[in-house]
């Protein structure tokens, strides 16, 4: 059953944008992002393949100067933001784990966290 929750609105990702958020309370909550690419939309888990490290620099900022890449700030990893693939960097073909997403008619923009822990098989 999904477990759909609110992420920030449409109207704050810019066409190539993106915006952070956290799932859960207390000390370790589950941290995501959002990537706006034209009319599509993408949220990944916060977290790089490489090292596990956050991927964001500055809290929300996720893409590289030109804005048409993820970028790592720890060790250089670049991501295609609409596949979630490795493109450059340390970890070539690995891929940030992806999470549904979804706008709903108002603008409101919803992650299905159902299933999303910290638990990994
Ligand atoms: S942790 Fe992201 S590139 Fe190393």
């Amino acid at each position: 059953m999904p477990e759909w929750r609110d992420v920030c609105e449409l109207a704050a990702l810019s066409d190539t944008g993106s915006a952070g958020f956290a799932v859960g309370e207390g000390d370790w909550p589950l941290p995501g992002f959002v990537v706006r690419h034209g009319d599509k939309l993408r949220a990944y888990e916060n977290r790089c393949p490489h090292a596990g490290h956050r991927l964001d620099w500055v809290p929300g900022r996720f893409l590289d100067r030109n804005r048409q890449h993820i970028m790592c700030a720890s060790h250089g990893a670049v991501f295609e933001p609409l596949s979630g693939v490795c493109v450059g960097g340390p970890c070539p073909g690995a891929q940030l784990k992806s999470l549904p997403v979804r706008c709903t008619p108002d603008g409101q923009v919803q992650v299905d966290v159902e299933g999303w822990s910290w638990n990994r098989s």
